[in-house]
């Protein structure tokens, strides 16, 4: 017979898991979060669109690479996207206050960019081409994914459309 106190164990695991489980399933089923520039000061704005536009420049010259196996060539575009990281670089500290207003998801997001970026240039210098579309592909994500949620004023084909969701 299972007594109350085991009983209480599993409760607590299930109760754990469901909540888990609906932690990973919200951003599905959340509401579209406001683009992130009315929370950004026309400062941040701006170094953020000039990151943005070395940062495009960088993935065709990673794509340039990934087509004829110029390992360096993705190694070091992949490089100056990772340490282009706007929260790493020279912010004053009214500049870092004013970038702790955006939405906690938004900073989380541009992490995890980062991060790909640096497994990228890892990929580069090891000279594993799989590796490096594996991770190029990720970054793609990465672009789509924050800019559907955060950008849709600037990007607004993104609004109301879904993710992988065809309708045949
Ligand atoms: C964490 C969020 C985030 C990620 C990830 C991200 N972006 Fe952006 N991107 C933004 C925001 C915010 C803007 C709007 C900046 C502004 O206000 O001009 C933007 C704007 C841009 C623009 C337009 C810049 C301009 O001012 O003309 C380009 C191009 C761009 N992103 C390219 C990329 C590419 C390529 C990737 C992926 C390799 C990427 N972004 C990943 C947040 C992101």
């Amino acid at each position: 017979m299972i007594n109350r106190k085991k009983l209480h164990k599993y409760a607590g695991r299930y109760l754990l898991v469901a909540f888990l489980a609906a932690g990973f399933m919200a951003p599905a089923h959340a509401e579209q979060p406001k683009p992130v520039s009315s929370k950004l000061t026309p400062r941040l704005k701006q170094l953020l669109s000039e990151e943005m536009q070395m940062i495009k420049q960088a993935m065709k010259q990673i794509l340039d690479g990934l087509i004829v196996g110029d390992h360096p060539l993705v190694a070091t575009n992949a490089e100056q996207i990772y340490s282009s990281y706007i929260l790493a670089r020279e912010l004053t500290p009214k500049d870092k206050a004013d970038l702790m207003k955006a939405p906690p998801e938004f900073l989380q997001l541009d992490g995890e960019f980062h991060e790909i970026a640096k497994k990228l240039a890892q990929a580069g210098k090891q000279k594993d081409y799989e590796l490096q579309r594996f991770y190029y592909g990720r970054l793609v994500d990465s672009c789509q994914g924050c800019h559907s949620r955060y950008v849709t004023d600037k990007f607004p084909a993104f609004s109301g459309a879904q993710p992988g969701g065809h309708t045949h």
